[in-house]
């Protein structure tokens, strides 16, 4: 039993998908390698599920791409986590991420976060801790000016969830369901029952709608001072990068540096911080963990 997971939720980054909408800079690396300023993506994602207290996390991405995910990323003992890979054969939606997961999961519940998903600020911690004791499922909405682009969700006056729609042609909601997705253990055995859409996708609506009509869906709504950014066109990664670039330089912190996170949830001690190989580069993030390390190491600070 883990205090900051008690139900011992396991997470899944799905990191896999065409890319399409980024070529020809994805056609031969994965989207979720680009930099978002100054680290590949799956950064973001990684540390908002370390974050919300996961320690046993898969990794899914294409037949191609997943070594490098692998020869990056590593094991995770070094940041007191475990990390696993697994390969999706064929873009076949996000829904089938649950099932690829079945027998890493086994049996746990689930937190699905989408690879080029990016979220920062204000009580988005505080709101994952919440959701990852709960043992029913949860989703995150977040207001957007462009809903069509994204599966949305109608609340009734209430403010009780009563619908949810892919891409909606006319809009009738500005929330839209962002790409993190806390689900209940059961999750693996309904994704299997899902059918294939007409782009030939199992949809991780078509999943969210059997919770939802089951009336076993929370849906929270992310706080204006939480930033939810994707990164699936040239302008989002493009601002996703300036956004990042603005917080780090303004605050003088690294926002989702990875060692910096296990070290303050005391999933490593400075001095179990063993070096992954980009730690001896001359980037900035190379010298903020460095530097980190210095202040963590001096005499004055007590571990
Ligand atoms: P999308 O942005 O819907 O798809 P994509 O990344 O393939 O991009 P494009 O539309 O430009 O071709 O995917 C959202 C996230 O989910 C992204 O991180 C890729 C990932 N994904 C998979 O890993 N497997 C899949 O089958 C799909 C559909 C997406």
């Amino acid at each position: 039993m883990n205090g900051g997971n008690p139900l011992n939720r396991k997470g899944i980054i799905l990191a896999g998908g065409t890319g399409s909408r980024l070529w020809p800079m994805t056609a031969v690396v994965s989207k979720q390698l680009l930099p978002v300023w100054d680290k590949p993506m799956i950064f973001y994602p990684l540390a908002t599920l370390l974050e919300a207290g996961l320690t046993e996390i898969l990794i899914i991405s294409t037949p191609a791409d997943i070594s490098r995910f692998q020869d990056l990323l590593g094991d995770g003992s070094y940041l007191g986590v475990s990390l696993s890979f697994a390969i999706q054969p064929e873009p076949n939606g996000l829904a089938e991420a649950l099932i690829i997961g079945e027998e890493f999961l086994n049996g746990s519940p689930a937190a699905l976060i989408l690879g080029d998903n990016l979220f920062y600020g204000g009580g988005i911690t505080g709101l994952l801790k919440s959701a990852n004791k709960d043992p029913v499922s949860t989703i995150f909405a977040c207001h957007v000016s462009d809903p069509k682009r994204y599966g949305v969700v109608n609340f009734n006056k209430d403010g009780k969830a009563i619908s949810l729609i892919e891409k909606p042609k006319v809009i009738t909601s500005n929330f839209a369901v962002t790409g993190l997705y806390f689900y209940e253990a059961n999750v693996s055995q309904l994704a299997k029952t899902l059918q294939p859409s007409d782009r030939k996708e199992l949809e991780i609506t078509d999943l969210n709608l059997l919770y939802l009509q089951n009336e076993m869906l929370n849906v929270k709504i992310l706080s204006r001072e939480t930033a939810w950014l994707d990164t699936g066109t040239s302008s989002s990664l493009l601002q996703a990068s300036q956004f990042v670039e603005a917080m780090q330089s303004r605050q003088g912190t690294v926002v989702a540096c990875l060692e910096e996170i296990a070290i303050n949830l005391g999933l490593i001690s400075p001095s179990s911080l063993k070096s992954r190989f980009f730690l001896d580069g001359k980037s900035g993030y190379s010298q903020y963990v460095k530097q980190l390390l210095d202040r963590l190491h001096s005499p004055e600070f007590k571990e």
